[in-house]
This record gives structure tokens, sequence and C-alpha cells, in this order.
């Protein structure tokens, strides 16, 4: 592997080492050999995950921001079944159609996903003469050349040497024509022809509900939040006096039978979404494209996370669903897709399609008369053809969807900083608004009285800010474990404290230590954390 290969293993590798034993995120059942795609958030990644949730939750339905036109705008919460009626899979076009290309090794038993097979035509260079020895495949993503080449020295050595020759280009398997996928070697095995032709496997997971387990009691968990938001879409309007545009937003947890989940946290089969429907006259739908796509950026960067982490990424025509009209995603620079960038939300002009497919399946209108719209109309002298055409309409939908567990993943990236010249070798840099732990409070010795004093500085500060007391070891140990932890502040409590009724402040990212009256931190703490 080169250096950047590495060292980008070993990123990934010491994170997912340092989440499990600080209690971020541990692989879901271990004590039984875990679960593939699934994971488990313990007490501190709960903590960052609800602290990213809340903050979503204020920004965009307790506090939306001001619209394009200087008016506040309006977003209403929802909390829909995990499981609805199976029909509204088939309206929404996720029995027909949410699936993923897979291909089986006949030798090695692995499954895989076909679009994310690269295969290369693998040449070796003797004598002056180039031959070619056959394809091999290998998975996309980080490092897929160095891979290749991997693959390719096994064969090459046992054709009897030569020098490698990188192939001009590499393919997804779906690209090959069907000659050329029986002469593919595949990842995991020595022999050409392994892989079967690839066929569409849909990734929703099937329960059944009640005691009878035959097809009409087959039922789906939900692989996104945002069909529940559609289901009642009609409910809000009939109940809850909003006018259009207006949004829904709902934050849960979504399945997916993933073929190959992988990254840690990234492509899971249980996650957690943040999702938000905007609903608007057709006419103004790309204007609110243009809004939320400005908005949702401005979100991701008041996390703390670097601009050049960020960019957007339009879709190309041939990638959007054929009922969008336009999707960006915007994208962040994770380490195992670095120097690229991989997708955290996806921004769509899904147009009309939803509704009109839930009206047609469920034969239940969902056509919104604006009167607002109608009063101008009449207003602007329009003709009864264009006065019914602005009042009687299907919306159209803008939908912001992004990843909860995603954007702890980022948070994760973003906040792991190494640092040779501190205990740990490494802390997480956690805004401390996010921070899982605000403060770690120390008496310096466990005796001489710092134990009571700190104890109460403790007492007072807990009912306020995630704090914790901690009197074991030697305070460095304890410094690092707060390191670890991302704990933004470090409080200690030392024989002046006894003295003047200060203590000393550590700052985790300069390591500056500064005095402070005890009675000042509460408001120093409200001041960095809620300021
Ligand atoms: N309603 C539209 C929708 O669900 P999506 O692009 O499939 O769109 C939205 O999902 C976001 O959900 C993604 O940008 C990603 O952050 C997150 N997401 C999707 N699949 C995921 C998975 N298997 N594991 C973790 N997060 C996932």
């Amino acid at each position: 592997m080169s250096d950047t290969a590495v060292a980008k293993v070993n990123v990934m590798e010491q994170l997912v080492a340092l989440c499990k034993r600080r209690g971020f995120v541990y692989g879901a059942s271990e004590i039984y050999g875990g679960l593939n795609g699934f994971w488990d958030y313990g007490p501190l990644g709960i903590a960052l995950k609800n602290n990213l949730r809340d903050h979503w939750w204020q920004q965009m339905v307790d506090c939306p921001p001001i619209g394009p036109d200087g008016e506040p705008v309006t977003i209403v919460g929802l909390d829909s079944s995990i499981i609805q009626n199976p029909k509204t899979w088939e309206a929404s076009g996720h029995v027909g159609g949410f699936s993923d290309p897979m291909v089986d090794c006949t030798v090695s038993k692995k499954r895989y996903r076909a679009d994310h097979l690269a295969c290369g035509l693998v040449k070796v260079e003797r004598k002056g003469e180039v031959v070619e020895l056959g394809w091999c495949a290998v998975l996309d993503g980080d490092g897929v050349d160095v891979d290749m080449q991997k693959r390719a020295s096994k064969l090459i050595k046992k054709s009897g040497g030569g020098e490698y020759v990188k192939p001009e280009a590499l393919f997804e398997y779906t690209e090959l024509d069907q000659a050329t996928q029986q002469l593919v070697i595949g990842p995991d095995c020595d022999e050409a022809g392994s892989l079967t032709a690839p066929r569409e496997f849909n990734l929703m997971f099937e329960t059944y509900v009640g005691a009878i387990r035959d097809d009409s009691a087959k039922a789906y968990l939900r692989p996104e939040t945002a069909q529940g938001i559609f289901l009642n879409y009609k409910n809000v309007v009939d109940t809850m006096r909003v006018k259009m545009p207006f949004g829904i937003a709902q934050i849960g947890k979504s399945f997916r039978n993933e073929v190959t989940p992988r990254n840690f946290i990234f492509r899971s089969r249980e996650f957690e979404q943040m999702e938000m429907e905007w609903f608007c006259a057709p006419e103004d739908a790309l204007k609110w494209y243009e809004f939320w796509k400005a908005e949702r950026m401005k979100w991701w960067k008041s996390l703390g996370i670097k601009d050049e982490n960020l960019i957007f990424r339009d879709h190309d025509a041939d990638e959007l669903a054929h009922y969008s009209k336009a999707c960006v995603d915007v994208e962040y620079r994770y380490p195992f897709t670095a120097p690229k960038f991989g997708e955290l939300e996806g921004i769509a002009h899904r147009g009309c399609f939803d509704l009109t497919q839930h009206q047609t399946h469920s034969k239940t209108k969902l056509e919104y008369f604006d009167q607002e719209a109608q009063v101008k109309a009449k207003d602007a002298g329009c003709s009864k053809e264009e006065i019914a055409q602005k009042s009687r309409y299907m919306a159209n939908v803008i939908e912001p969807a992004s990843g909860l567990t995603r954007a702890v993943l980022v948070m994760l990236c973003e906040a792991f900083t190494l640092d040779p010249e501190r205990p740990s070798k490494v802390y997480m840099k956690f805004p401390a608004k996010f921070a899982p732990i605000k403060a770690g409070i120390f008496p310096l010795v466990n005796k001489d009285g710092m134990p009571e004093v700190a104890k109460a500085l403790f007492m007072k500060l807990r009912q306020k800010f995630a704090v914790q007391y901690d009197a074991k070891q030697n305070i460095g140990k304890r410094y690092a474990r707060m390191d670890e932890a991302g704990a933004p502040f470090c409080i200690t409590i030392d024989g002046q404290s006894l003295e003047d009724g200060t203590a000393t402040i550590r700052l985790r990212d300069s390591l500056a230590q500064e005095r402070m009256a005890m009675d000042e931190i509460e408001s120093f703490l409200d001041k960095q954390v809620n300021g």
C-alpha cells in the first residue's frame, strides 16, 4: 500500500479503536460475534448524537431560517411509525425499484455490490512485449489502484513474472459485457468466471404483522423517514392551519439491507435520518431548492466543520430519479475517501411525484387549494384557467435528507486530532456545544480538603451541564481521558483553590491553563456551550 493509503487506514483504525475505548460506538451484539452493518452508540456516542439531533431540530423546526422573501418559514415536526401499510412502499416505488445490483462469487461464497466492483484488464510487459493476462476485480474505493496492483502481482508471478502495466481504465462490473464478465477473477478467489451475473436485490427489510406469516401479512421496515411525512401531509394540512409553503420534519431510524455495509458507521443497515419535506407551489420550487441548498450548507458549517472539507456535488442528469428535476449532495472529505469526498446529505427537487403517487394508490385527494394564490391571480387579472391552475395544484417538494448517524461520523472524523506531545497522543476537538462531556472536574490530589471543594463545584455544575467528577489516578491520566472524550475543559481544584476560591481551567485545544474564580465558572461554561 502507498503511504497515503496506509495513513488513511490508520486514521480510521485509530478512530474506531478510540470510539470503542471511550464509549462512543460499539459493534452491535459483540459478545455474540457482532452483526455486520449494525452498531450500538455508547454513553458518549448517544450524547454526541443527541446534541446533533437537537441542533438540527432547533434550527429546522423550532427556529427555522428566514425565507428568501424575508418572511419566517414554517416547519412542523412529526414522528411517524417505522412500519406503515405496505402499500406505502408500492406507491413510493420502493417495492419495485429500491434495489442494488448484486453478484455472488461461486468460489469464495462472498457477495458484492456489482457497482462497487472495479475491474481491470491486467497486462504485463515481458521482454518489451505487452501480454494480456486476464480481468481482475477489486473492491472500489479507498486505494483501489493499489489493490489492483497487488492482485495483478500475484497473477503476474503465477504466469512467469514481468513488469506490471497499470490498466488504462478500471470499469464497474456492471459496465462490462456478459462475455467479459465471464473472464473476471473475483476479488476473493483465483478463478476466472466465478462471479455470477448481477441481479437486483431489494434493500428493504421484510417482516410480518400479526400472527400469520403469509404474503398478506408482509410489511417492511421503512428505508427512509420521508414517506411517513407524505402519508401525513393531509393530516398536517387539515389540522395545523399551515399554509403553502411549509415543511414537515422528521428524525428517526431507517433500515436498509445494504449489500456491503462498510466504512464504520458510514453505511450501516440500521441508521438514523433527519429529513424535511418542503411543500411549495410548483412555480416556486426552484427558488426554494436554491434556498434550501444554501441553508443546508450553512447548517453543516455551523457544526464547526472546516470549509475545505465540505463541497456540493450536483447530480448529473443520468443520476437523477426519473421524477426528480434537480439534486445536489453535500459531501464531506472522509478519511476513507480523501482526497475525494463522500455523501453526507442529499437535497432533491422531487416535483410532485410522491404526493401524486400516494393520491393514486390511496385514492385520497392530496391536491392543495391555495386561497392566497387565487386572490393574487384574480387581482392580477389572470384568465379563469390561469386562476384555477394557480389556486389548485399538487404541491412540489424540496427535500433536504441527511443521515444523523453519518453526521456523528463526520463530527468524529473532524474532531480526531493527533498530537504526539500529549499523553493521550490524540484528542477529540469537538466544539463545546456538541461535546458529550463539557468539563471534567478534578481535585488535584484526593486529600487535603480538595475532593470536598471539587465535589461541591461538581454538584453545582451538574445541574446545568454534562460534567464529570474524577478523582482517580494522577492528573495527567485524567486529562488524557478527557482529551480522548473530547471534553473542552478540565477544572482542577488545588491548594490555592482552598485559600482564594479559584480553580484552574485547562483548555483542551491550546492546553493553556487559566485561573478563574469558582463563582464565575458557571457563566463561563454557559457562554462556551450555549454562547
Ligand atoms: N428520502 C431520501 C433519502 O432517503 P438517501 O440519499 O437515500 O435519500 C439520505 O438518504 C441520507 O441518509 C444520506 O445522504 C445519508 O446521509 C443517509 N444514509 C442513507 N443510507 C445510509 C446508510 N446505509 N447508512 C447510514 N446513513 C445512510
